[in-house]
């Protein structure tokens, strides 16, 4: 990598790194807390590899100030977290617990007091169980009871927090969570996934407008994970399955949320799938926003496959035969591929598509490794290629007129990543699950140098 060019990054570019609530609080009895969609789905046999669980993840509820002086001593400048929805309101509206609303209060003060800007997310998965006893997302009142919640945050939290986000990657959490069924609730109902996706972003719409009633002096957001879309092995997959596949994760998020219209050929092919959209629902959920987080990991690489019925991507409702099964040699521990060109590429075609993208924030993007740490170090070159590709993939794309004012690094520290668990690390700070030691790996100091440059130095 040394040869490679030094470059810069834009004067007041924002980096940080990112977390998720279910996926490094733990305490999930404790302080009040509700339970939510993930520790039912985490205890739910077979579920989770290996039966993890939540229950204590990084245990970062009972360790948040050593947490803070961590990423004090790394150089970030701002965190993005997201709100346990459940420790708010135990039972998801309703009774407010104090001791929710004092943890995160506390989180933002030992940020602020360490020059971090908060980001918090309030909606990065963790629906409490109550909500889904009621129908969950899939039951309209969902979106005014989120609504209710984001104004809650807005007044306890607004006077110190100003950049937030409503929703985290709302594609994972309507198909992943209800049609393939691989994370929570886990249902496998098509029209429910698609209702999903609708009652999201009309929560994200109604969200910031209830949180501009209460302030207006925020940044106010959503967080999608786009991709591009691409057919790659054989045989291929048809022009109109990656249409499809397009449609259902990206423009369904960018037309909705943006250009205040679903994408009409998404509606035909979806027919009675949608049947949740009302009238007047688009003027709703197209509300001005002052930022787009996006997070990158990879490509979609799709490949054809053979059999008259056959639907082996069970994530996009009326998409047959496709796969996305890796192809490539080269990818993480995840098995995803490797392609940061694929991020310029992606972030232009924003640019392109939608000219009132507002300004954009890389809000995730990292790769699980699992490298050991050796007597006391822990040497990772693998994610620190990772990175430095993908950051110049953002550079390219700055270059090429995207208005990208941040990035933030996922993940802080390694935690549990879903329905696979423990086992893919995340972290550019290593975590030991046995003694919650944290190790900061070279990857970590890597990155506060790059922090400090403002970029990368060769
Ligand atoms: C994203 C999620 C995040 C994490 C990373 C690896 O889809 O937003 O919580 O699991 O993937």
């Amino acid at each position: 990598m040394s040869e490679r060019p030094s470059i810069q990054f834009p004067d007041d570019f924002l980096w940080g790194a990112a977390t998720a609530s279910y996926q490094i609080e733990g305490a999930v009895k404790e302080g009040g807390r509700g339970p939510s969609v993930w520790d039912d789905f985490s205890h739910t046999p077979g579920k989770v590899d290996h039966g993890h669980t939540g229950d204590i993840a990084c245990d970062h509820y009972h360790r948040v100030e050593a947490d803070v002086a961590l990423m004090a001593e790394l150089g970030l400048q701002s965190y993005r977290f997201s709100i346990s929805w459940s420790r708010i309101l135990p039972d998801g509206r309703g009774k407010v617990n104090a001791e929710g609303l004092a943890w995160y209060s506390r989180l933002v003060d030992l940020l602020l007091a360490n020059d971090i800007v908060p980001c918090p997310t309030l909606f990065h998965w963790d629906l409490p169980s109550a909500l889904e006893a009621s129908g969950g997302f899939r039951n309209r009142d969902t979106a005014s009871w989120f609504a209710d919640y984001a104004a809650l945050m807005t007044r306890e939290l607004g006077d110190r927090v100003s950049m937030w986000s409503t929703f985290n990657e709302p594609w994972c959490y309507a198909y992943l969570g209800h049609a393939s069924g691989v994370h929570a609730p886990g249902l496998q109902d098509d029209r429910a996934a698609v209702t999903v996706a609708h009652h999201e972003l009309l929560a994200h719409g109604l969200g910031v407008q209830a949180m501009r009633a209460e302030r207006n002096d925020l940044q106010l957001g959503i967080v999608i994970n786009p991709s591009p879309v691409k057919s790659e092995g054989s045989p291929s997959a048809s022009t109109d399955s990656m249409r499809r596949v397009d449609a259902i994760h990206n423009r369904w998020w960018f037309d909705g949320a943006l250009k205040g219209a679903y994408p009409a050929d998404l509606l035909d092919d979806l027919g009675p799938l949608a049947e949740a959209i009302q009238p007047g629902d688009n003027e709703q959920i197209a509300q001005p926003i002052d930022w787009i987080g996006i997070n990158y990991y990879f490509d979609l690489l799709l490949r054809g496959t053979t059999g008259p019925d056959d639907r082996p991507n069970r994530n996009y409702p009326t998409v047959t035969n496709v796969t996305d099964s890796p192809i490539r040699p080269t990818h993480t521990d995840m098995g995803w591929p490797i392609t940061p060109d694929g991020f310029t590429e992606l972030l232009v075609r924003l640019k392109d598509d939608y000219p009132n993208l507002p300004p954009v924030y890389v809000t995730e993007n990292g790769c699980a490794y699992d490298d050991p740490v050796i007597n006391g170090r822990c040497a990772d070159p693998r994610r620190i290629q990772y990175l430095d590709a993908h950051l110049r993939a953002v550079r390219d794309a700055i270059d090429e007129g995207v208005d990208v004012r941040g990035f933030y690094q996922w993940s802080l520290l390694d935690n549990f990543e879903w329905a696979l668990g423990y086992d893919k690390r995340f972290g550019i700070v290593h975590v030991d699950f046995d003694t919650m030691e944290r190790t900061p790996r070279d990857s970590a100091h890597w990155y506060r140098e790059v922090i400090k440059a403002n970029g990368l130095t060769g």
